[in-house]
């Protein structure tokens, strides 16, 4: 007979080489890490504690109650822990038991943990790595997920959640990816999809490989279901550790604020002379803004999906900042349909979560075409429109050239409550280029480059908005970063609600 501390012990023990040896090295080979390394590398070390490590899964059917189809935790590692010493939630699937596949017991375990995180205010990370429901188990399975997902839509916009994907998350599993705030995937190795290349092809009679369907690459550049792709789990886990240092705990804690060692009232004499003459040459947006943020540390979200939008966190004198900016070096910095909703679910973010927003402005307007109108870029465009001006955070707006039509109010103007709005001496506020202009209202009449210079005179600068009000000073691009770390500072006690209501309704 073993003594309860035994028995005890031996269950600990089983709990921590999951499916076993064999199944360890197989998921090695893949070039993975085992649920138990991932959370390792995750978190501080020593950190981790660990609960549920006696959960067994309660199937009976097809031989699942045999002793040796019984693993101690089941197929999922959870617990809460520590990133640079502030507190996290995780939970990490385990590939060697039941390929990850969530059982009722797995999912009971996700759900004690988010409720915690909930309650006390922290982050959650998922690590997924899953075959999905457990097969044996039916609807339990499935009302697992459920209970899943309902947690995830509850917490939203209260604790930040993030998804990786390190494996497969395939069919119900990926819906509560999709309703965190993040995904981040593993190159060649992870992949998302509703249904697998066999089914597709019985459907729908398409040849496609898994990774072409729901690889990284698909999901990072195509479908911007994910938000970033790294090269490898130690890649992808260290990114998310230097990622997680910018978010607040919860909706009622501020962004973190960090030692900063780059000065805040640095000139970047470089921004003087970087935005060209002509006013149709391109530049690259990250330049300014990795001349502007401190340490040039600019974290990108989505950088391969609908460049012409660029949306990422970087700190201002050690605080946190939620940064957009057109690209003029893509389609000219227009706003279509993909960089309309990119940008919104970006700047909602940051407004759930106390994080500043900083808007960079050069946009021509909104992409014209039958392909934009059918699908839809007036309801699309009216996203980033509403999430700007639903936005109580501090709102600094720096136009450094164009700020053209429709585009110029959705992109954080004064008039949807922006707190600072600044142009450069480059900057055109205008209905729209003098090219365009001139052909509409002087249509068919000679003279045409006198009146497009008269135009350019009269519109094409920032004079307009800055005699009515609409940006608050025409200032020199070197003092960019001096004037925005002092408004920060400045705007760190605003406080603005909106009126109440359930819930706003933004155009989906
Ligand atoms: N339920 C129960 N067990 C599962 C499972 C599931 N959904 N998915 C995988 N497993 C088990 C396998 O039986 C296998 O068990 P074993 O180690 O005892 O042999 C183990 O997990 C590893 O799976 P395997 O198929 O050998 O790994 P793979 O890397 O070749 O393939 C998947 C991985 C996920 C592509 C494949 O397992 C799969 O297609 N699973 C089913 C996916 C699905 O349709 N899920 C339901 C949708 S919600």
């Amino acid at each position: 007979h073993l003594s309860v501390q035994e028995r005890i012990d031996r269950k600990r023990n089983a709990a921590l080489i999951g499916g076993g040896q064999k199944r360890i090295d197989a998921q090695h080979k893949r070039g993975k890490l085992t649920a138990r390394e991932r959370v390792e590398l995750l978190l501080d070390k020593d950190s981790f504690v660990e609960y549920d490590m006696f959960v067994e899964h309660r199937c009976s059917d097809f031989g699942m109650e045999e002793d040796h189809n019984k693993f101690a935790g089941d197929s999922v590692v959870t617990g809460q822990g520590r990133i640079n010493g502030r507190l996290v939630y995780v939970f990490s699937q385990d590939f060697t038991v039941f390929g990850g596949s969530l059982s009722g017991a797995h999912a009971q375990k996700i759900c004690k943990i988010m409720d915690q995180a909930v309650m006390v205010g922290a982050p959650v990370i998922g690590l997924n790595d899953s075959g999905g429901a457990r097969i044996q188990e039916g609807v339990e399975s499935l009302a697992g997920y459920a209970d899943i997902f309902l947690r995830n839509v509850l917490a939203s916009g209260v604790v930040p959640q993030i998804s990786l994907i390190m494996g497969p998350c395939a069919g119900g599993a990926v819906y509560s990816p999709a309703l965190t705030d993040f995904t981040f995937m593993v190159k060649d190795t992870s992949y998302l999809f509703i249904t697998g290349p066999d089914v597709v092809k019985s459907v729908t009679n398409e040849d496609v490989t898994q990774e072409e369907l729901g690889g990284a690459k698909t999901h990072t550049a195509v479908s911007g279901v994910a938000h970033r792709a790294f090269e490898n789990d130690i890649d992808a886990l260290l990114n998310l550790r230097n990622f997680f240092n910018f978010l607040p705990l919860s909706n009622q804690d501020p962004a973190p604020v960090t030692e900063c060692h780059d000065p805040s009232d640095r000139l970047v004499p470089g921004l003087d002379t970087i935005v060209p003459f002509e006013t149709t040459k391109a530049y690259d947006m990250l330049d300014i803004i990795q001349g502007i943020v401190d340490e040039r540390e600019f974290f990108e979200i989505m950088p391969n999906y609908a460049k012409n939008i660029v949306v990422g966190f970087a700190r201002m004198n050690g605080r946190t900042v939620g940064i957009v900016g057109n690209q003029p070096k893509v389609a000219s910095g227009c706003l279509d349909i993909n960089s309309s909703v990119k940008g919104a679910r970006f700047v909602r973010f940051c407004d759930a979560f106390n994080i500043p927003i900083l808007t960079f402005v050069d946009v021509p307007g909104f992409l014209p075409g039958t392909s934009q109108e059918y699908g839809g870029i007036i309801r699309h465009g009216a996203k980033l429109l509403f999430a700007f001006a639903e936005a109580t955070v501090p709102k600094i707006t720096i136009i450094t050239r164009k700020a053209y039509g429709g585009a110029y109010d959705v992109m954080s103007s004064k008039h949807l409550r922006g707190d600072v709005n600044y142009a450069w001496p480059s900057a055109e506020v205008a209905v729209m280029g003098a090219k365009g202009a001139v052909q509409i209202i002087f249509r068919g009449k000679s003279n045409q480059a006198e009146q497009e210079a008269e135009y350019v005179e009269k519109f094409a600068n920032p004079f307009p908005a800055a005699v009515r009000g609409f940006v608050d000073d025409i200032i020199v691009p070197s003092t960019t970063r001096k004037r925005i770390c002092r408004d920060l500072e400045v705007l760190a006690s605003k406080k603005q609600t909106n009126p109440w209501k359930k819930h706003a309704n933004i155009p989906l």
